[in-house]
């Protein structure tokens, strides 16, 4: 059975759609870098094996990724998923997993990569915002794209309003992403994600001006 690791830094709810999903694969870790990441406690009761690599008890940032991959390289995974882990990881590390790291960002790349996404949609004034699944490349928040969820922005919405919409769509999206990728379903060729097999139902989502 293949074996996955996901990396948290915090409250960790991607962490547990994936650990409550029925999926092809056994989480054969997770990782945090931080060590009261609230999301521990929930694989710990799950019977999760747990460990912290702590960013602030290394010097360099080249050491801290050099210590979390030795931590991975442990459980020999298939497929690293970082499911809100926010360190930004250097070349080496990125090129260690290349082709088997995902990681989900909280807006419909390339838009909005970086933080505040949901802040910055509502400040645009865009009508649809949203989340994607994508491998890990060195150019943060890029990478080939393997699924992608748009939301409504409406008129009144806050950061907060936005961001709970697009959340639940990545509790949907990842599992299906992971699923895919554990079961051999995702190729990528010239830059581009190919999903072998059945294709999903397609939704398509228009949000027009406000009135
Ligand atoms: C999510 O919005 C994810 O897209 C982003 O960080 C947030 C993590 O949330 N990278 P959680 O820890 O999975 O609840």
């Amino acid at each position: 059975m293949k074996k996955f690791v996901i990396l948290i830094s915090g409250r960790g709810s991607n962490m547990r759609s994936l650990l409550d999903a029925d999926l092809p694969g056994r989480c054969a870790a997770v990782i945090s870098n931080r060590p009261d990441a609230a999301g521990l406690d929930f694989a710990k009761a799950r019977g999760v094996p747990v460990a912290v690599v702590d960013h602030k008890a290394y010097p360099s940032r080249t050491e801290f990724d050099a210590a979390l991959a030795t931590e991975i390289d442990k459980h020999a995974p298939d497929l690293v998923v970082l499911a809100g882990f926010m360190r930004v990881l250097c070349d080496d590390f990125v090129r260690r997993f290349d082709g088997r790291m995902l990681n989900i960002h909280p807006s419909l790349l390339p838009a909005f990569p970086g933080l505040d996404t949901h802040a910055k949609a509502i400040g645009l004034g865009v009508r649809l915002h949203g989340c994607t699944v994508h491998f890990v490349t060195a150019s943060l928040d890029s990478g080939p794209i393997v699924i992608q969820a748009a939301v409504p922005v409406w008129p009144d919405d806050t950061p907060a309003r936005l961001a709970a919409r697009v959340l639940e769509q990545e509790h949907v999206i990842y599992p299906l992403a992971v699923r895919w990728f554990l079961a051999g379903r995702l190729r990528i060729e010239n830059g581009r994600v190919l999903l072998e097999g059945e294709m999903p139902a397609q939704a398509s989502l228009c949000v027009p001006a406000a009135q």
